[in-house]
């Protein structure tokens, strides 16, 4: 049986939206195409994923376009041969976009969908855990730049999130760890208990135990839910979920994205929360429960030593959190809790690091 949970976003429009978990691929698309029955429907999904699901589409009630799969999708062309596509396809101020697939499907497709004559509605279903518990939620759409991650993008909210957490059964191997990563974050973040139900749970949750995988992601999706509805334009408390973020994104530009985005944050929370105890924040036993935790879950927590920390400070300026010259991080007060807006110039986070 499915569950919802509601995203209440009342400004000047209602932007509200159910996020509804556990239903199944085809009763969401029965229900999109029930929802939007006069709108012409296009499906952007990526190739891994058409491979698994485009058996079920239904071709006569959507139209099916792919790009290749994988980060580097994420970029201006790719938005570019979508807007093409859309345009000689007559879409139209109608029409509605079904980004399916994961993080990277939902920005990209969601980005189109902002910008598309001035913006048409667009629905999230996401296929990948990292999108399930995180990029689906909250309307944060985008592309990369050459010069960083996420550069050009928008605040856009989808109309509604359908979650199957059945797709997550043919996700590869090293994409579950991706999500782990959010997972652990948000625990780390706001939620001791959901942190000590990681790691009471581990063996159970590496083994994609529906029942423990669906407790998660519907935790997840309240935990995004609640600070999305204080803080939408991230001018504050949203802030709170880059946590990992500033040095994570750093590794994956310099990488040139070889590195996954869960990977890369794992890596950047262990240095992040090394960051926070030596500004006298945690005490070291945080960074070894952070650590095993994310180690339990088979995501690295050590910074390949190919980048030096010169490299990856410099690559921390072209985050969008940048202000006046200082970067700004949220740091751990505690597992559980933490504080965003912690404004740190580069030379005190490399003095604080090489220790
Ligand atoms: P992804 O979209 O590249 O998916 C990972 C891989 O899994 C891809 O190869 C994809 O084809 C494949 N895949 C997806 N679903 C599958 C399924 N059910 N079965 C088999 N294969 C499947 O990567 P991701 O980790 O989901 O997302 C990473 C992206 O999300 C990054 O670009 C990151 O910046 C973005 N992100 C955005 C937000 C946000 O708030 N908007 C938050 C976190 C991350
Ligand atoms: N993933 C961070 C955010 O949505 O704000």
């Amino acid at each position: 049986m499915s569950s919802t949970v509601r995203v209440h976003l009342k400004g000047v429009v209602d932007n509200s939206y159910d996020i509804v978990i556990g239903t199944s691929l085809r009763q969401a698309l029965r229900d999109i195409a029930n929802d939007f029955r006069d709108a012409s429907k296009f499906i952007i999904t990526d190739s891994n994923v058409k491979s698994h699901y485009g058996g079920i589409f239904n071709n006569k009630l959507f139209r099916i376009l792919t790009v290749p799969a994988g980060e580097r999708s994420k970029d201006r062309k790719t938005k570019e041969y979508l807007e093409d596509r859309l345009l000689s396809l007559r879409a139209d101020r109608n029409s509605l976009i079904i980004a399916l697939g994961g993080g990277v499907i939902g920005d990209l497709a969601g980005f189109v969908a902002a910008t598309f004559m001035r913006g048409i509605p667009y629905i999230q279903i996401p296929t990948t855990l990292l999108a399930q518990v995180d990029s689906s939620i909250g309307g944060k759409v985008a592309i990369n730049h050459p010069l960083g991650k996420n550069l050009i993008g928008a605040f856009y909210q989808p109309k509604k999130v359908y979650i199957d957490t059945g797709t997550l059964k043919t996700l590869p191997e090293k994409e579950f760890p991706n999500g782990m990563a959010e997972v652990i974050k948000y625990g780390a973040i706001l939620d001791i208990q959901l942190f000590n139900f990681l790691e009471k749970n581990h063996k159970q949750i590496l083994k994609r135990d529906r029942s423990s995988l669906t407790r998660i992601i519907k935790r997840c999706c309240q935990l995004k839910k609640m600070i999305v509805h204080q803080d939408e334009r991230e001018t504050g408390l949203r802030r709170i979920l880059n946590f990992g973020h500033t040095v994570g994104h750093a590794i994956e530009a310099l990488s040139n994205y070889r590195i996954g985005h869960g990977e890369a944050i794992a890596m950047g929370m262990v240095a992040e929360a090394k960051l926070s105890y030596a500004l006298g924040m945690i005490n070291y036993d945080d960074i070894t429960r952070l650590s095993r935790l994310l180690q339990a879950y088979g995501l690295p927590i050590t910074i390949p030593s190919r980048f030096t920390l010169k490299q990856l400070l410099r690559a921390t300026l072209h985050d969008k959190k940048i202000k006046q010259g200082t970067v700004q991080y949220t740091l751990l007060e505690k597992i559980g809790k933490a504080k965003v807006g912690v404004q740190l110039t580069l030379k005190e986070v490399e003095q604080h690091l090489n220790r």
